[in-house]
């Protein structure tokens, strides 16, 4: 049965909508894999992934299949009782990483949420009431709520929204001595993303995460890793954290833990679990059964062998070409990132301009995403056929030799 709709524009997000966002000129009706098609029929592809959302393209059959059967049963219950899929989901992901223990909520910013909170309640019943500091990376993005934007080592997003959450510090990223300098007795948690996402594509040495790991256990306090944009596949390994063997005491998914659906997860061990007890922390919609049963069947897919070695081969296509593009061009200092997290570093001359090669390469129908001004993010999804790649590649390298020309 399909439903007749009123017709709708791009200009109606500017009469409608809170402009807190810029969108694209066009607007996607469509989905299918990784191609996407706009209100006039134009067919785009799509390396943007929704901004590592869907981890298995647009209307995947095994996430459609999940969806509607989940559906057809059981929408929503609230945790005043459990449900099948969000036990099932728990048990994989428990199965499948270090956690023995899961909270479900929405999103990233509320599985950070959730994960600072830990780390003060975990620090408050065990040392006191002056265990309290988090030290996070200069930055660092670990979403919009107040504290995550406080923890989050970007002032533009925390600027202006009154006094911020107290008690939080900031060191430059993959800098050990500096963390090393501002760990303390005080500190309750260390905060890392992996590779930060948001801040530019840039991964973590592999002693520096090691050194974190230490300075935690030496401090009694818990390393937690923000695995929001990194985990689930997008690293070539199902979370980054086991790319890199180190483990954290606390981690935090979303984005392609849902594959479009929205849905966030913490994870962590039974003993610090055991201190967020009854009553306090919770969320209406956490572990909502049609949220649960969708990323049950994305963890079903993601965590095989197929697809994680799909990921890393994939990453090769894709950093070859575009570090031929850089060259030729004359472009990139560096193309970086692990699996199918890449970022195209722009170089001197075109510092500052992501924005203006992402809207050239709309323009040539390829979706890509900036991560800061400074780099061209491609975050695709893990199962891009190779033909997309090769043609999204293609289209994006008429839009550089558009834009060099001009
Ligand atoms: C590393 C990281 N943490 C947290 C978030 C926030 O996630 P959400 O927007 O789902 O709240 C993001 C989103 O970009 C992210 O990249």
């Amino acid at each position: 049965m399909s439903v007749q709709h009123d017709p709708v524009q791009r200009a109606d997000f500017d009469q409608f909508m809170v402009p807190n966002y810029a969108p694209a000129a066009f607007v996607p009706v469509r989905g299918q894999g990784s191609r996407v098609w706009d209100q006039s029929g134009r067919e785009l592809i799509d390396f943007t992934g929704g901004i590592a959302v869907n981890a298995l393209g647009h209307c995947h059959p095994a996430l459609v299949a999940a969806l509607t059967e989940q559906a057809n049963t059981l929408w929503h219950i609230s945790n005043v009782f459990t449900n099948e899929p969000a036990l099932r989901l728990a048990h994989k992901l428990v199965d499948a990483t270090f956690a023995e223990r899961v909270f479900f909520c929405n999103s990233g910013a509320e599985a950070n949420e959730a994960a600072f909170k830990l780390a003060r309640r975990v620090a408050f019943d065990r040392f006191g009431e002056d265990k309290y500091e988090i030290i996070a990376a200069t930055n660092s993005f670990h979403g919009r709520t107040l504290f995550t934007v406080s923890v989050g080592g970007q002032p533009k997003y925390s600027d202006g929204f009154g006094p911020k959450i107290q008690g939080i510090s900031h060191v430059p990223y993959n800098d050990l001595a500096a963390l090393k300098a501002a760990v303390s007795a005080k500190t309750c948690a260390v905060v890392l993303e992996p590779i930060q996402g948001e801040g530019g594509v840039l991964p973590a040495d592999q002693a520096y995460l090691e050194g974190a790991r230490q300075l935690c256990d030496e401090h009694n306090a818990l390393l937690i890793f923000d695995e929001v944009q990194t985990g689930m596949g997008r690293s070539g390994s199902l979370f980054a954290y086991q790319h890199y063997g180190v483990i954290p005491d606390v981690l935090s998914s979303a984005k392609s833990l849902g594959g479009g659906f929205p849905i966030g997860a913490m994870l962590t061990t039974s003993a610090l679990a055991k201190h967020l007890a009854v009553g306090t922390h919770g969320t209406t919609y956490g572990g909502n059964p049609l949220a649960c049963a969708v990323a049950e069947a994305v963890l079903d897919v993601v965590n095989t062998p197929q697809v994680l070695e799909g990921v890393k081969t994939k990453h090769q296509r894709f950093k070859d070409k575009l570090e031929q593009l850089g060259r030729q061009y004359d472009l990139f200092s560096e193309v970086r990132g692990l699996g199918l997290l890449l970022g195209c570093v722009l170089n001197a001359g075109w510092k500052g301009k992501a924005k203006a090669i992402l809207d050239a390469a709309a323009v040539e129908g390829v979706m890509v995403l900036q991560a800061s001004p400074d780099v061209v993010r491609f975050a695709p999804s893990l199962v891009v056929e190779d033909a997309d790649i090769d043609e999204g590649l293609a289209r994006f390298e008429r839009a550089l030799a558009k834009l060099t020309q001009a």
